[in-house]
């Protein structure tokens, strides 16, 4: 924070995803803490901002695909971060101003900073929920979500650079399989994830070493397990792929490197 003051409840001493990757992106709302650790993970992996720009990217393109392309007009976003440029009800909204988009994060910096994310336009709606994803059933029940969205109609269920904080021990495969029963045929998984897969072996533990010291529990997954999580979905074109490839804008020479970014994506139907 510019003032480096916490609003209450916020315990500034932490290092905290959100305010980590809001740094990384270039923002202002994070502590000297999520600083450090930021500076911690990034002298593992250098690259880690253009990591997370690429991230960002994908979630744009993915959005507008599923807004223009598999007329989606309902988005459950979990793991949503602080305000960014781009965020889903802007991009949704953009493609069809009627569309409806909840936001999920269990960071309280993120509730002080939702009111940003609830400029929907007139047409659509954006609401709010402050719940973890490790509580599923919490986020489904949540009354800002059943007045908002329908799921007995197609949804999108984003969870982008969130699924690597849900470590081995707490069931990943589980949690997503209870969301996805709530939802409908027709509905997406749109999904990105941290790996070691595209880094040569030498440089793999040396990032992990430097996760493990900056304070915020993080799971690597390989393409074997990320692509796990959509079993029994219908993965849509080009499949599992690192995000830069991942239908992207710009044409090979003038995007980053797989293994600079070091993140996979992809997106898949409810059958
Ligand atoms: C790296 S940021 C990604 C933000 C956004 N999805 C994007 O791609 O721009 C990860 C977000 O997930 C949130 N998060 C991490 N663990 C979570 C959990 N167990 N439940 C809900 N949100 C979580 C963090 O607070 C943070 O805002």
């Amino acid at each position: 924070m510019s003032s480096e003051r916490a609003p209450r409840g916020i315990d500034p001493t932490k290092a905290h995803p959100a305010r980590r990757y809001n740094y990384w992106l270039g923002g202002k709302d994070n502590f000297a803490a999520d600083r450090e650790s930021a500076e911690i993970v990034a002298s593992g992996f250098p690259t880690i901002r253009l990591s997370a720009l690429e991230n960002r990217k994908f979630l744009q393109r993915a959005v507008r695909h599923l807004a223009a392309e598999a007329g989606i007009r309902q988005f459950l976003d979990i793991g949503a971060g602080l305000p960014s440029a781009g965020n889903v009800h802007e991009v949704a909204q953009d493609v069809a101003p009627e569309s409806r988009v909840v936001y999920v994060d269990n960071d309280p910096i993120v509730l002080v900073h939702a009111r940003a994310l609830l400029n929907s336009s007139p047409e659509g709606a954006t609401a709010y929920v402050d719940a973890d994803l490790r509580e599923p059933e919490k986020i489904l029940n949540a009354p800002e979500l059943t007045e908002t969205l329908d799921l007995s109609r197609p949804t999108a269920l984003i969870l982008v650079a969130t699924m690597h904080f849900i470590t081995e021990d707490e069931d990943a495969y589980g949690l997503l399989g209870r969301l996805r029963e709530a939802l409908a045929p027709g509905s997406h998984i749109a999904m990105t994830h941290a790996t070691l897969d595209y880094l040569p072996e030498e440089r793999r533990a040396g990032v992990i070493e430097n996760d493990e010291k900056s304070g915020v529990p993080f799971q690597m997954r390989t393409r074997t397990e990320f692509t796990r999580f959509f079993d029994g979905l219908e993965l849509v074109e080009p499949g599992v792929t690192s995000v830069v490839e991942w239908r992207p804008d710009d044409p090979p020479g003038e995007r980053p490197t797989v293994e600079d970014v070091s993140m996979y994506g992809a997106v898949a139907r409810v059958p």
